[in-house]
């Protein structure tokens, strides 16, 4: 029968403090006080069964609730975190945090304490973590931060909020000039495989002009990680931001935790005031990890093979980012949607539109013409850009989306030569406008355009030289 849980040893004599005690400095204090908070005994249950990816742990189930931790001891003397999925049959069912290589029949596991946190601080700047918080850039081990953060955190309730900020400079003209994204909004980059979403955060990491970035590069190709640091970011964009990855070959739970890890980073650096952009490859492999978790955890599968948690997690996740409470900083929430067989009505992308303030639609067809970033602006939309825009910015913009549209329509006839000039004066103009909108849409992957720039482009384009024009 295991002991009731109680903070502190309650069989080891009271250690002999030193006298002068104040002299201890805080950290190595702080260091005494989580060792004295340490229980002096384990609880732990025996592994009954391990299915696929699923362990069955028996003993210890009255202790454990869902979303807590243990640790399973292999044969060979690992230790392998986990995380309680479920309960079946008057059984625990953990899900592992890494490999299940040595595990088997009668093996510990072990009841973990407390809700995982994790402890960032700015000495995390620059650095790359796994979705445990532990660094992998082999730049030695990582200052612990003077407050924990919850993994699985919770929003600030919709009635505390601040409102979104002011605009923020994003680096790319067409998002800018058209889908302009204000600090502590949230936005998708929709977009099938191969298209450029992964150029287009990258772009946007070096060029936006956000105070620290948080990176969460989930399930994503290990080849890409180092690419993605050393080439995209560079040393600059490295410097102000902190990298957290679970590559595809990583275990479901690490994939997702590394997720839930990312909001909690920023969580962290949004309460201390700050403005932080955090920016997540991608949300799909997100969902495809609670996918594997729901599954095997025995839940139904719906459309897609989608369990329903998958849908209950996407806005328990995407909701974290976003204003913070009135008088803190915010979080400024870019995420990328990988839109399966470029079907832009697919159960997850469906969702995560429902639950953004925006989105950002990369078209096949448009990046093999060549232009790239490959952004379909009439199918984008940015929530709240028309309330952040001075009037003579929002008329500037539905001029050249109206031109656009005409183009688009006539589009097929143009390219046959069905279209004779002189029909419509309005597709005339659009015609005319066309190539110099399309220059100004394509932006190389090492050019910047600041906002103001972005604008005055865009004016130019319709002649005017001045931009914002003086007032009258
Ligand atoms: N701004 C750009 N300039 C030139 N080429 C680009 C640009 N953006 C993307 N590309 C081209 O598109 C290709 C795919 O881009 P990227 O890897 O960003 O796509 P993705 O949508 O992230 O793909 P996946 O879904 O496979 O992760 C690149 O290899 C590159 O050739
Ligand atoms: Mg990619």
């Amino acid at each position: 029968m295991p002991l009731p849980p109680v903070a502190g040893n309650p069989f080891r004599p009271p250690r002999q403090r030193p006298r002068n005690s104040k002299a201890v400095p805080a950290d190595v204090a702080r260091l005494i006080q989580e060792i004295d908070a340490l229980p002096g005994y384990s609880r732990f249950g025996r592994v009954t069964a391990v299915l696929g990816l699923m362990v069955e742990v028996g003993g210890i189930e009255k202790e454990l609730s869902v979303g807590g931790r243990c640790i399973v001891e292999t044969r060979d003397g690992r230790h392998v975190p986990c995380e309680v999925v479920g309960f079946r049959q008057g059984r625990a069912m953990l899900m592992p945090l890494g490999a299940l290589d040595g595990v088997g029949l009668g093996c510990r596991a072990l009841v973990a304490d407390g809700q995982p946190s994790v402890f960032p601080c700015d000495a995390w700047l620059g650095r790359v973590v796994n979705a445990l918080g532990e660094p992998v850039d082999g730049k030695g081990p990582l200052p612990k931060g003077p407050r924990g953060v919850p993994i699985r955190n919770a929003p600030p309730s919709a009635h505390s909020r601040a409102r979104v900020g002011e605009k923020l400079d994003l680096g790319i003209r067409a998002i800018n000039a058209f889908l302009t994204c204000c600090r502590g909004q949230r936005m998708g980059i929709f977009a099938g495989s191969g298209v450029g979403k992964s150029s287009v955060m990258s772009m946007l990491a070096r060029f936006s002009a956000a105070e620290i970035a948080v990176i969460g590069l989930i399930g994503e190709r290990g080849r890409e990680l180092q690419e993605f640091i050393t080439e995209d970011l560079g040393e600059e964009g490295l410097a102000r931001s902190i990298v957290v990855c679970a590559t595809s070959d990583e275990a479901p739970l690490m994939r997702r935790q590394a997720a839930y890890l990312t909001l909690s980073v920023a969580e962290y650096f949004r309460d201390e005031g700050r403005d932080v952009l955090c920016m997540m490859d991608s949300v799909t492999r997100f969902a495809m990890a609670q996918r594997e978790i729901g599954l095997s955890a025995g839940e139904p599968p719906t459309t897609k093979g989608y369990p329903p948690t998958v849908f209950a997690e996407l806005p328990r996740l995407l909701e974290r980012a976003g204003p913070g409470v009135a008088g803190s900083g915010s979080i400024t929430g870019l995420f990328t949607v990988l839109v399966e067989g470029d079907d832009h009505n697919e159960p997850i992308a469906d969702a995560v539109r429902g639950i953004l303030d925006g989105h950002i639609v990369l078209e096949r067809q448009i990046g093999e013409r060549g232009r790239y970033p490959a952004i379909n602006i009439l199918r984008s939309v940015s929530r709240t850009m028309p309330g952040c825009n001075t009037p003579m910015e929002n008329e500037l913009v539905t001029h050249a989306r109206r031109l656009m549209s005409s183009y688009d329509n006539m589009a097929e006839m143009i390219r046959l030569g069905a279209y004779r000039k002189g029909s419509d004066p309005q597709v005339d103009e659009a015609i005319h406008y066309n190539p110099a909108l399309e220059t100004f849409l394509k932006q190389g992957k090492r050019e910047a355009t600041d906002l103001a720039t972005s604008y005055s482009m865009l004016a130019a384009i319709f002649g005017i030289e001045e931009w914002p024009p003086q007032q009258q």
